[in-house]
């Protein structure tokens, strides 16, 4: 059993790992400037995509995806798996509403890919793979990553991996969440293809 101190204190540092803004930052020091007035404002490799850099969108992803993996991969190697899905949940939360920027983040698709990934990699490749198999059939993100997202509690379920369907659960819920302005858009005819500005 972890103590609920030592879990508070794995919440924070992937809390504060998440929150680290990495499209923001790439876009600013490459002068692709300001992700709020691009595309749809979010913060995401989508939107960084809106730009015309395929490289800050790509670097976007594995960032944002690594901000899961660090965060469960340390909690899991100093305090056990207890806290590495707290540290996964955190970063993914970070990245949602990191304080930095009065706690409107991204909607967390990348970090949820990479805290799945390092949480039970099977469970996270085929989420992985969900994701780019929607995109590549149907070229809209952010429907591909409600599918992606939506499909992550159905794998951990088929693959035996019960302990963490609180947690996919959750996640799932948030990102759909996050989409709302997505969903709103896609009801609409309106959201754009991957790519399109
Ligand atoms: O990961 C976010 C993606 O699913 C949607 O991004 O910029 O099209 O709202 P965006």
């Amino acid at each position: 059993e972890t103590s609920a101190a030592l879990l508070l204190l794995w919440a924070a540092i992937g809390y504060l790992l998440g929150s680290i803004p990495s499209g923001m930052i790439l876009a600013r020091v490459m002068g692709l400037g300001n992700l709020r007035e691009i595309g749809s404002g979010n913060i995401g490799a989508t939107n960084v995509l809106r730009t015309g850099s395929k490289t800050a969108a790509a670097l976007t992803l594995l960032l944002d995806g690594l901000k899961g993996v660090v965060a469960v991969l340390l909690a899991r190697g100093l305090a056990g798996e207890d806290a590495a899905q707290i540290a996964g949940l955190a970063a993914f939360l970070g990245h949602c509403f990191p304080v930095w920027l009065g706690f409107r983040g991204g909607k967390g698709v990348a970090t949820f890919l990479g805290l799945m990934l390092a949480l039970a990699w099977p469970v996270g490749l085929l989420a992985c793979a969900t994701w780019l198999a929607t995109a590549a059939l149907l070229r809209i993100s952010s429907l591909s990553a409600l599918v992606a997202a939506l499909s992550a509690p159905v794998w951990m379920l088929l693959l035996g991996e019960g302990s963490l369907l609180v947690l996919g659960v959750l996640v799932a819920s948030l990102i759909v969440w996050r989409h709302r302005a997505n969903i709103a858009r896609m009801r609409a005819g309106t959201e754009p293809r991957i790519g399109q500005k």
